[in-house]
Parts: structure tokens; C-alpha cells; sequence
């Protein structure tokens, strides 16, 4: 009998309300790792497999209605295919794996912004077999301060993105909680500071988990 290889590689979620910066600074911290030798698997969450692109149009849709359970077993289906076929092969490789959304995500959004409650965070620990990551970059700004943002780079907004200011107070409000409940997983920056403090402050944040610890020196990652 074959037994698994145990994960090798380091994973690593980003997560915030819409509008934070998160993949600006996801891919600033990529391309870091990856001129560091890392093997680096940037990915994100709905939409990330054909499956998880289909739920992702579905679940996008501001010309549809979903219901809130509906909604919850979606993502849940987004993330449990996503885990399967791209998330734990590449941990198994080695690679460091770089989330745009995760768990917390389906917690704070229909947790908390649709008042699911716990039963959201059992239907994601079962749909990933309890996949955790070792840490998450929690990116906080006041949505208030971001909806204008939002919609200058966009034009258009989302299903999710629609939604009123206090569901996305809501859904901050519980990621901030998330981070207090697990001090050790979530690393907590301000949105609102410059993109390369920011940057900076990410990669400090990471540099512990890889392997190799510090390899790049004392001035820490660039
Ligand atoms: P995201 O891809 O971050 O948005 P964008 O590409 O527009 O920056 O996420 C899409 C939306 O899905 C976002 O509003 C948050 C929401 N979402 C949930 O409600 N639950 C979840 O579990 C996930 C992963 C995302």
C-alpha cells in the first residue's frame, strides 16, 4: 500500500474585504519568491479549475439570484475541487502555494455577511479534508474607503461586490475576528499603507515559513 507524501511545500492565503489590494500584492510577493528560486503556485479562489471557473460565472452573475445556502455550497464546491487538483499536488511538489481567497473567505462572506454562521466553516473543513493553510495575509481597510476605489477600477460591480456597505462591515468585522481567534495563522496589515511597505511587510511576514528559513540574507526579502 502507497501512503502519501506529507505536504511538503508552504501555503500561504491572502484574504480581505473587495477592493483591498490583495492580488496587487499577491503577485508582488510571487514574482519575489520566484526570483528567490522559490517554485511558486499562484492561485485563487472562486474559479481557479475549469469546474471552479464555471461556479465562479455562476456565482458572479449580478443578473442572478442565489440563495444564501446555495451560495455557501457553491464556493464549498469551488474549493473542494480547487484543493483536490491544484492545491495539495502542488504542496506535495514542494511549491509554495499562494491563495487569493480561501476558507476564511466563505466565513466572513457567508458566515458572517449572510449569517450562515458556523456551519459555513464545517462545510469548508470537509470540502478540503481539513486543509489549513500555515499562514494568512489579512488585508484591512474599512469597505467604505475602498467601494469608491472598487468602482473607478472596474466600472461595473459583482453580485457580491454589490452588496450593501454593512455586509461588507459584516464581513470585515469577522475576518478581524478570525485573526484574533488564530493570532499564530493570520498576519493583520493595514490596506491603506503604500504598496511597497505593504510588500515589505508581507514578505517579512512570510520569510519564517519557508524552507531555508532566512536565505536571503539580513535585509530580509525585497
Ligand atoms: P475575488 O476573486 O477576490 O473578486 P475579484 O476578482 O472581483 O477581486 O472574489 C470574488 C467574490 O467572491 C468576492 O466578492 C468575495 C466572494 N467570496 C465569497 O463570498 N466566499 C468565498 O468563499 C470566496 C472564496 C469568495
Amino acid at each position: 500500500m502507497t501512503v502519501p507524501a506529507p505536504a511538503q511545500g508552504v501555503f500561504i492565503s491572502f484574504e480581505g474585504v473587495d477592493g483591498v489590494g490583495k492580488t496587487t500584492q499577491l503577485q508582488r510577493l510571487s514574482r519575489t519568491l520566484d526570483r528567490l528560486g522559490y517554485r511558486v503556485v499562484v492561485t485563487r479562489e472562486p474559479g481557479a479549475t475549469p469546474l471552479g471557473a464555471a461556479l465562479r460565472e455562476l456565482l458572479l452573475d449580478p443578473e442572478r439570484a442565489i440563495s444564501d445556502r446555495t451560495e455557501a455550497l457553491l464556493y464549498a464546491a469551488d474549493r473542494a475541487d480547487h484543493v483536490e487538483t491544484v492545491i495539495r499536488p502542488a504542496l506535495h511538489q514542494g511549491s509554495v502555494v499562494l491563495t487569493d481567497r480561501y476558507i476564511d473567505s466563505s466565513v466572513a462572506y457567508q458566515g458572517a455577511g449572510r449569517g450562515l454562521g458556523a456551519a459555513v466553516r464545517r462545510l469548508s473543513a470537509w470540502a478540503t479534508d481539513g486543509l489549513i493553510p500555515q499562514v494568512t495575509i489579512l488585508l484591512d481597510a474599512d469597505p467604505a474607503a475602498l467601494a469608491e476605489r472598487l468602482r473607478v477600477a472596474r466600472g461595473t460591480l459583482d453580485r457580491m461586490e454589490s452588496e450593501r456597505l454593512d455586509f461588507h462591515r459584516r464581513v470585515r468585522a469577522e475576518f478581524l475576528s478570525l485573526a484574533r481567534a488564530e493570532p499564530t495563522r493570520f498576519v493583520v496589515l493595514d490596506a491603506l499603507t503604500d504598496e511597497e511597505t505593504l510588500a515589505r511587510q508581507i514578505s517579512s511576514a512570510v520569510a519564517p515559513y519557508l524552507p531555508g528559513g532566512f536565505p536571503f540574507g539580513g535585509g530580509g526579502l525585497r
